[in-house]
């Protein structure tokens, strides 16, 4: 039998690109050059898989094209957003994603900004690099203390528990969450975090906030002027999630009137524009959405695509069906 015709968005791990040529009748994106609009609906038309990532835009008009020939979408991420599921729906498509294989790495980020934005990090590299440093000295770049401090989580899927795992473990942090679907008792109780009912109540009481819900249309500037008004002034918020879960330009205003102390971002609204307001601040740190950026994972997110794929053609369900 023919293997199936698939087209892969953007370029893989060479090791995962190697196994997708035993597996199907693959066309590699060799250039790492995104595909336009039209290159994309010609993607659905020729081929029975596509293979997206976070930066192609599965919209509506996409799949509208007549042509469609393809009937799976392996989406290398577990963020969808990117993908209209209703039109995918529509145009009985099924659709998966690769949650669990990244969620240490993307933990790992979160933690990572969260003692860099904290402990000034960026600012000192920068500062040493740049020939300024001139010894030290009790006053010098103080920061703010991790251990023992509160964190809030704004969602408590499984990015938000492997955080929670490291805050407590390793920082001996008090975790307080919100999260309108709370599940997993059992773990909320090892590590006796606090659930909370509102957003709100979470932002005013933590020292560091970090996001982990999932990027919905709800959820889209969740973190607005209003709820960023309610979070302390010397408390910082981390965004390892999706950028408009926050809203960028109500950020940058807090940050200037030093209504909070600091963030720590690898999202952005408008990936990948950062805005300027963000580019020159010393008390925020911004990473180029390296959540899952490391070989393993990045490895582990291919394997899990074509594992997807290979369940679909091969008449079983697939084990990470989004739709
Ligand atoms: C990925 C991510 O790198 O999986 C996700 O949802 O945000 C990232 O870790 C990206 O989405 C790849 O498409």
């Amino acid at each position: 039998m023919a293997k199936p015709k698939v087209i892969v968005t953007r370029r893989w791990p060479e090791q995962v690109e190697a196994r997708l040529k035993e597996c199907f009748d693959v066309e590699l994106n060799t250039t790492d050059q995104p595909l336009s609009d039209a290159e994309l609906k010609d993607a659905f038309a020729r081929a029975d898989a596509v293979f997206p990532t976070v930066t192609d835009a599965i919209n509506a008009v996409v799949l509208s094209d007549e042509r469609m020939r393809a009937r799976f979408i392996g989406n290398f991420g577990v963020g969808f957003n990117h993908i209209d599921i209703e039109s995918a729906q529509a145009r009985n498509l099924v659709v998966t994603n690769t949650p669990e294989v990244l969620t240490d790495a993307t933990a790992d980020i979160a933690m990572t900004l969260l003692l860099c934005v904290a402990r000034r990090i960026g600012e000192g590299e920068r500062h040493l690099r740049a020939g300024q440093w001139t010894g030290w000295r009790p006053t010098h770049m103080l920061g703010t203390q991790v251990a023992g401090k509160t964190l809030g989580l704004i969602g408590l899927g499984r990015i938000g528990r492997a955080t929670a795992v490291r805050a407590h473990h390793g920082f001996r942090m008090r975790v307080l969450f919100f999260d309108p679907f709370p599940s997993e008792l059992d773990f909320v109780a090892s590590i006796g975090a606090e659930s909370r009912p509102t957003v709100e109540d979470v932002l005013r009481e933590s020292d560091f906030v970090s996001i982990h819900c999932p990027a919905t249309l709800e959820n889209r500037h969740l973190i607005n002027a209003q709820r960023l008004a309610c979070m302390r002034p010397d408390a910082f918020l981390i965004n390892t999630a999706r950028g408009d879960i926050v809203e960028e330009a109500a950020l940058v205003e807090a940050l200037e009137a030093g209504r909070i102390a600091g963030a720590g971002l690898d999202v952005f609204e408008h990936e990948p524009h950062v805005s300027p307001g963000l580019l020159d601040r010393e008390n925020v740190v911004l990473l180029p959405h390296l959540g899952s950026a490391s070989v393993e994972t990045r490895v582990a997110m291919g394997l899990r695509v074509i594992d997807n794929a290979n369940a679909f053609f091969a008449g079983e369900e697939p084990p990470n069906r989004v739709v």
